[in-house]
């Protein structure tokens, strides 16, 4: 088709998680686990639905921009108003970053296999989308800052990485830093931060900041807001005020920018989802051979791209959607976020009718 860019006709689609109401009715199940999305199993604070509730009388207004959110976040980190952005989704503020600071002829860097949501979004731009292999499951990112040439204009990076788990430490990233020259923009991808805060080696981005390295993060995650399309980020203030320009006018909506608000101020129900995902992971990794993960789901490499895809199959039949991972570029692995208890025992049960030899004794 002429009208279409190469590059746009070349692109495959991002493909998310099975969603658990048509699996219910495609394989005609009473139950479904959702364990292929990271979203938080508790569901939203209370808090936050009832802020949300609370809005609605006002939608014959256009929303602010997402002023409220960023005083409030400003206010929450000790920071300006004019260092953070809030969008429909980090996913909304990533393609802001597209939009802003890439050029015909620029490039983007990052890992193999890196979040497909950003792949998608950074190929969507016809620009050259470069990868260097992980290492055991983690950034290698000696190989990064090697790769990095005069053409590079953004490198990505997330930690905790979707979708290994593994995490980068301060002082591996402030090596990087040190050989990433100051016209790079690095974006440092923090939906799992929640997760990870508690781990002494997880470095907490908000205590330092570079001119050149944007922090995005979600409510789709711990704060249960998935559906509600709302996240952020931090950044120097020049760069805020770019992106500022390229944003689409209003968003996020008005119900989204309440209800983060007040997720934001439950603490207990952000601690009650933290436990829950503890107990999770830790079921998960005592059952499983998954790679050690700092976030809400983890990786299971398998012996082969058929190994992972009758996996996936054969547990949607039983009511457990997993993700497969080929679309992202890891044929050979599945991931498996945590969920409740019930779940996590739908999933136990799965495997011990599919595969009980990949369970590990328990
Ligand atoms: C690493 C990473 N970044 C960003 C996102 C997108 O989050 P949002 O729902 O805020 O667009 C996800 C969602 O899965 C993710 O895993």
């Amino acid at each position: 088709m002429t009208l279409v860019p190469s590059y746009i006709a070349a692109l495959k689609p991002y493909k998310p998680g099975r969603n658990a109401a048509e699996v219910q009715r495609a394989y005609g199940l009473k139950r479904v686990a959702g364990l292929a999305s990271n979203e938080n199993p508790l569901g939203p604070s209370p808090k936050a639905l009832e802020a949300i509730r609370r809005s609605l009388t006002d939608l014959n207004h256009y929303p602010n921009s997402g002023l409220d959110l960023r005083e409030k976040l400003a206010e929450e980190y000790g920071t300006k108003v004019a260092n953070v952005i809030a969008g429909s989704g980090s996913d909304s503020i990533m393609s802001d970053i597209i939009r802003t600071f890439l050029g015909d002829h620029d490039e983007v860097l990052t890992t193999e296999a890196a979040f497909g949501g950003f792949q998608v979004l950074a190929r969507s731009r016809g620009v050259d989308y470069r990868t260097v292999p992980y290492e055991h499951w983690r950034y290698d990112l000696h190989a990064l800052a090697a790769a990095v040439t005069e053409k590079t204009k953004i490198v990505y990076l997330a930690n905790p990485n979707n979708p290994t788990g593994t995490i980068f430490t301060r002082q591996e990233f402030d090596e990087f830093y040190r050989h990433v020259p100051a016209r790079v923009l690095i974006i440092l991808d923090e939906a799992y931060f929640d997760y990870a805060r508690d781990n002494p080696r997880y470095p907490d981005s908000m205590h330092y900041r570079y001119d050149n390295v944007i922090t995005l993060r979600t409510f789709s995650k711990v704060y249960g807001l998935a559906g509600l399309r709302i996240g952020y980020g931090f950044a120097h203030e020049d760069l805020i005020a770019e992106l500022m320009k390229v944003k689409l006018p209003f968003e996020p909506s008005t119900p989204a920018q309440a209800g983060a608000i007040a997720a934001l101020d439950d603490k207990e129900w952000l601690h009650r989802s933290l436990e829950l995902n503890a107990r999770g992971m830790r079921l998960l990794t005592e059952a499983l051979p998954v790679v050690p993960s700092e976030a809400n789901f983890a990786l299971l490499p398998l012996e082969s791209r058929e190994a992972a895809a009758h996996l996936v199959e054969e547990l949607l039949r039983r009511g457990v959607i997993i993700r497969p991972m080929e679309s992202w570029g890891l044929p050979q692995c599945v991931r498996i976020s945590t969920g409740t208890d019930e779940d996590l025992q739908m999933l136990i049960d799965a495997l011990e009718a599919v595969e009980p030899e990949m369970l590990l004794a328990r």
